[in-house]
């Protein structure tokens, strides 16, 4: 017997109401054998690309079975099965996720004509695609199609290499440092950290490029100038003892910079170090 490994996620804090007892879903993980058809084991995504085919060519059938369109529903239909094929080729696992028998009947009612026949047949063709999906398609997408942060290395204060994680531990102390100081009023030390978390964005901000390239408008959006003109007006803010207007401005920089950032680059990166099989 093949043991599959799961991994739970439990869902709990529902405190509202004592009615909620603890929930757990079940993610399977997919057969390791599909990093191959990702990047960068493979040059291209060739497993996302087969999935969009399988869908622009089950349309197809679904819409040519309408107008009884004979000679088209052929050329799909021949299109869907080496598709759908091409699931258990690539991984022979999930060969018992899909139901091969199902394309030969679905050609022979085509052949007939039977539109009801053929709309059946796809329905239960479907079926197999949303089963596979509820299981495997949100692991899959953050496990294999979300960068990875790993390898990156940023200056620190001193101007050595180290680690996006010990960048980021090191805004967030900055923040904080300042934060701080505002409360207890101490100019110098807010002033200080100031300079420093300026100096801690300007080095993250040169690691955009390696998954950027050459497209500077991210930068821009999340450290570009406004990010540096509300920097440059917090140094006078705090310069002046006005701690209120200050505190604000800190505020207005941890949406608008940290959890902008945040939304679309760290939760995927989170989940998919949940995920990921300890190597
Ligand atoms: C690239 C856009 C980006 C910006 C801008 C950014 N972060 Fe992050 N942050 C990330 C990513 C990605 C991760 C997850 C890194 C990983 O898992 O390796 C992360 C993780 C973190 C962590 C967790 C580190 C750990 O040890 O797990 C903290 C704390 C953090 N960020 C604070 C901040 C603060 C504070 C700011 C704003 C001053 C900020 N970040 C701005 C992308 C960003
Ligand atoms: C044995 C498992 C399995 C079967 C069967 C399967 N898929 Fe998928 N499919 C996946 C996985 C895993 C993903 C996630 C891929 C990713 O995000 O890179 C996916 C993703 C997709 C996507 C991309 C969704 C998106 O917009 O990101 C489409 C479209 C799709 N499948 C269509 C189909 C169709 C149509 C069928 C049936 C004819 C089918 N799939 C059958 C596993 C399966
Ligand atoms: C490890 C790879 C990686 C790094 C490093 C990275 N990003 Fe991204 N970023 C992505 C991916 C993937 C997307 C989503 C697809 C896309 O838009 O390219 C994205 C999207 C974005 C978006 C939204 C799309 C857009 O163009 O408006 C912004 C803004 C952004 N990144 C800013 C940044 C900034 C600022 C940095 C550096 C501080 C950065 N990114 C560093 C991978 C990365």
């Amino acid at each position: 017997m093949k043991f599959v490994p799961v991994i739970f996620l439990t869902l709990i804090s529902f405190n509202f109401s004592s009615a909620f007892a603890e929930q757990s879903i079940k993610l399977k993980t997919p057969p390791a054998e599909l990093e191959n058809w990702y990047k960068p084991a493979n040059k291209r995504q060739v497993w996302l690309h087969t999935m969009f085919r399988l869908r622009r060519e089950m349309q197809a059938i679904e819409e040519y079975a309408q107008e009884n369109n004979k000679d088209a529903l052929k050329k799909w239909i021949t299109r869907l099965d080496k598709d759908y094929n091409k699931i258990a080729d690539m991984i022979p696992e999930w060969e018992k996720e899909i139901k091969l028998r199902l394309i030969p009947e679905l050609e022979m009612f085509a052949e007939k004509g039977d539109s009801i026949r053929v709309a059946k047949t796809l329905k239960m063709i479907s079926r197999t695609c949303n089963d596979c999906h509820k299981s495997y398609q949100p692991v899959v997408t953050a496990l294999y199609r979300s960068p990875s942060y790993d390898d990156i290395k940023i200056k620190n204060l001193e101007g050595t290499p180290h680690s996006f994680k010990d960048n980021m531990d090191e805004l967030s102390k900055s923040v904080n440092r300042i934060l701080i100081a505002l409360d207890d009023k101490n100019k110098q030390a807010a002033l200080l950290s100031r300079s420093n978390l300026q100096k801690q964005l300007d080095n993250l901000g040169n690691s955009c490029t390696s998954c950027h390239k050459e497209d500077a408008y991210p930068r821009e959006r999340i450290l570009g100038k406004l990010t540096i003109d509300k920097l440059k007006t917090l140094e006078t803010t705090i310069s002046h003892g006005r701690i209120k207007e200050s505190q604000e401005l800190m505020g207005k920089l941890a949406v608008t910079v940290c959890a902008r950032c945040h939304n679309t680059h760290r939760i995927v990166s989170d989940l998919r170090n949940t995920l990921m099989p300890a190597k």
